[in-house]
């Protein structure tokens, strides 16, 4: 069963919206009737939600955005960040530079790139939700992607701190930390590394993207109200403290 949230009125922004996890949110806040825009490098069209090319680690690319989503609606009240490369897969001696640089430098850093523009949109209503879609590499560290563990553990901290700062407020700020989820980019991945990923949960099966979508749109909605800089595990049971 779906629990529907009342988004009437609101603008949602959802970074990495065109895909995945995103996309998943984007649609829940549409169907609960907010104003929706996905920023994503790669936009591709979804009825009734608004595509914005935009390249999180890009400040011109993000202020732009911002001002476009402004004219369109006046407000921004939720914002999920949902971009997350992998990043090349290995030992961490033989990661380049330049790779570990990019995945932090998107996974990471285009989280506070994000943040920090769309706050003050916030701040000026005197209210928001935000969501960050971290890992749960990010506590656990996973074998082969260190860049991609590193930087979602920086997500993590990144929505503690920012959560404890705006608690006084009601701006919340909340995270995601999934496990292994049925997209595209991870039925892209070799048969044995899915098997790996099935076998690692005690459930025996990926969660969905619509899972995702019920807890981010819990964490948005106002009925979240109580919690800030919390991470919260979807994990089918995998996580383990
Ligand atoms: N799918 C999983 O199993 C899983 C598990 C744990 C955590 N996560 C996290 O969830 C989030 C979403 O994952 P997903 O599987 O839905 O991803 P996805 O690859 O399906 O979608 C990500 C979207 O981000 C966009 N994107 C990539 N780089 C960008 C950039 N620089 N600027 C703007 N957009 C960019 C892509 O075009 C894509 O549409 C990520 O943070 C990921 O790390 C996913």
């Amino acid at each position: 069963m779906t629990v529907r949230y009342d988004f009437s009125g609101k603008t949602a922004v959802v970074t990495g919206g065109a895909r995945g996890i995103g996309r998943a949110a984007a649609e829940r806040f549409r169907a609960g009737g907010a104003n929706v825009f996905a920023w994503d490098l790669d936009p591709v069209p979804h009825e009734g939600v608004g595509s914005i090319a935009v390249d999180v680690t890009r400040t011109a690319d993000v202020a732009a955005a911002v001002k476009e989503v402004i004219a369109g609606t006046g407000r921004i009240d939720i914002l999920v960040t949902s971009v997350g490369l992998g990043g090349p897969r290995g030992p961490l001696d033989r990661l380049e530079e330049e790779e570990w640089n990019t995945v932090l430098a998107v996974n990471l850093t285009g989280v506070y790139q994000v943040v920090r523009a769309v706050l003050p949109q916030m701040r000026r209503i005197g209210r928001g939700r935000i969501v960050t879609v971290a890992s749960l590499a990010a506590k656990e560290g996973r074998r082969g992607l260190a860049a991609y563990s590193a930087a979602s553990a920086g997500v993590v901290a990144l929505t503690k701190s920012l959560g404890k700062e705006l608690a006084a407020t009601d701006i919340r700020v909340n995270c995601v930390a999934p496990a292994a989820i049925d997209t595209e980019v991870v039925r892209a991945m070799e048969p044995a590394v899915i098997e790996a990923m099935i076998d690692r949960s005690p459930m025996k099966r990926l969660g969905t993207t619509a899972e995702a979508a019920d807890l981010i749109a819990w964490l948005a909605s106002d009925a979240c109200s109580f919690n800030a800089g919390a991470v919260f595990d979807l994990s089918g049971g995998q996580a383990s403290y």
